[in-house]
């Protein structure tokens, strides 16, 4: 899946280090080399930077591997070094891990560690620090307070909050097209030093304070996650009353008030960010004294889109003990290796708790799971996953299972039915190769109302 990649060059080309070589520092890392700029990209896990150093990426993202080739030879170095990072920086992003913990906060122990040792190396040049990893309200302040306790009598770093906006699967678009860039800070040329560093991609850049800026990102994608969960409860209701989700989502995204994205009902948001970024929001929420109903809400309708699927699927074979299931698609979504918070991980946990045989599938993800899952058997191939199953079910719409061949896969199935997580395929089509169809939202026919498929 090639990225097109139209950016313009820096005028003013700066040393930039990136401090984590995850999604996003990769990301920022590559993309500004690309704009033109001299960057360092640091990680502490030394293979990690050894296998970057080859061109090696720890997953997938479309067109970031060739950038990272393009540039691994002049602009762009990778070292588990923070002083070849920081020490002659203009600037030097974080872009470190902040995972959830089990209460559902951030854990900021990378974030902080990251900051104190950017500290203590920072040369002459004092590089601005600029916060780009996903972490709570507030976060900019505890790095400043970070380092204010690690500066000598130069005072201490200046930090800007800069949240970053990326898609898995089309980061580096999304970075280099941006819809806009959110710049929060105190300290005003510090702002828009960093400001100057977006001006090539020509687009609206917002300056605010720093807690604005960062709970712009968490607000953004608790929305995107509210607008998901929400079409699924619509979805709900249009099987019970024999409506069609898809015509409703149709109809509502002519509103430019609504906007058509983020409306295919399915079984639900996955990924590294939508789940971990409402969960962070709504503890944060509750931490102040807040009642943060609707963001609960919001991520139980989410995981019951798993379990009624489950549910429906169960009912229709009778049973799910001693089953054999095939789960087309592991990545959270298409375009990606990524299974974190994938839902297909949910439905394997479920199927299996229910005795079920499971046959995982899909054409990135397979390692990944099998690191997750190694009992599960994973294949690349549907066809080989859904032989002598009882169903297969559709948790992530990659190109190759919307268009798979019905007859192919009706031959090698031991009963004929689909359970399509994402509304992927055509239920008229799957029906007329006699497949018993089971869509999210969508009317059911009469061979679902009136018997099983029991054989
Ligand atoms: C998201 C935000 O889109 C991005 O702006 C932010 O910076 C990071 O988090 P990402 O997690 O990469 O990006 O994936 P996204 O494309 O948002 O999809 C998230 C999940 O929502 C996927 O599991 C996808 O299948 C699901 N989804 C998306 C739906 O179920 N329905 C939709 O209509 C859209």
């Amino acid at each position: 899946m090639a990225t097109a990649i139209s950016s313009a060059q820096t005028k003013n080309p700066k040393r930039i280090g990136v401090i984590g070589a995850g999604h996003v520092g990769l990301v920022t890392a590559a993309c500004f080399a690309e704009l033109g700029h001299r960057v360092a990209c640091m990680d502490i896990d030394v293979e990690r930077v050894h296998e970057l150093g080859k061109g090696n990426l720890p997953f997938y993202e479309p067109g970031l591997q060739e950038l990272v080739l393009k540039h691994a030879s002049d602009r762009l170095v990778f070292t588990s070094d923070y002083r070849e990072a920081v020490g002659q920086a203009d600037f030097v992003f974080l872009a470190v891990a902040t995972p959830t913990t089990a209460l559902g906060s951030a854990d900021l122990r990378h974030v902080r560690s990251a900051a104190r040792a950017v500290a203590r190396v920072a040369g002459g040049k004092r590089p601005i620090l600029v916060s780009k990893s996903t972490a709570p309200v507030g976060i900019t302040e505890t790095l400043a307070s970070v380092l204010l306790a690690e500066s000598n009598g130069d005072g201490p770093l200046r930090v800007v909050a800069n949240p970053e906006f990326l898609r898995e699967g089309t980061a580096i678009r999304d970075f280099l097209e941006p819809d806009r860039v959110v710049l929060g800070a105190d300290d005003l040329a510090a702002r828009d030093a960093v400001g100057a560093l977006y001006e090539p991609l020509d687009c609206p850049i917002l300056y605010t304070d720093i807690k604005t800026a960062e709970m712009v990102k968490y607000a953004s994608n608790a929305f995107l996650a509210t607008k998901i969960s929400f079409i699924n409860e619509i979805a709900e209701v249009c099987e019970k009353v024999g409506a069609d989700v898809r015509g409703v989502a149709r109809g509502m995204g002519l509103d430019p008030r609504i906007g058509s994205d983020f409306l295919s009902a399915g079984i639900g948001f996955g990924g590294s960010c939508l789940p971990k970024d409402v969960r962070a929001l709504s503890y944060l929420a509750a931490v102040y004294g807040s009642h943060p109903q609707l963001l609960n809400t919001v991520l139980q309708i989410n995981e019951e889109q798993r379990r009624r699927l489950v549910t429906r699927l169960r009912n229709l074979l009778g049973g799910l003990r001693g089953t054999r299931i095939a789960v087309l698609g592991l990545a959270f979504k298409p375009g990606t290796d990524d299974i974190r918070d994938a839902p297909a991980l949910d439905l394997i946990r479920l199927l299996e708790y229910e005795e079920a045989d499971v046959r995982a599938c899909d054409p990135f993800a397979i390692g990944a799971t099998q690191a997750h899952f190694p009992d599960i058997s994973c294949e690349s191939d549907p066809y080989l996953a859904a032989t002598d199953c009882d169903a297969v079910i559709l948790a992530t719409e990659w190109p190759e299972f919307r268009d798979i061949d019905f007859d192919r896969l009706r031959a090698v199935m031991r009963r004929p039915v689909l359970a399509d997580g994402r509304n992927a395929w055509d239920p008229e089509e799957a029906r007329r190769h006699g497949f018993v169809y089971l869509g999210m939202g969508l009317p059911e026919d009469a061979s679902q109302r009136q018997q099983r498929v029991l054989v």
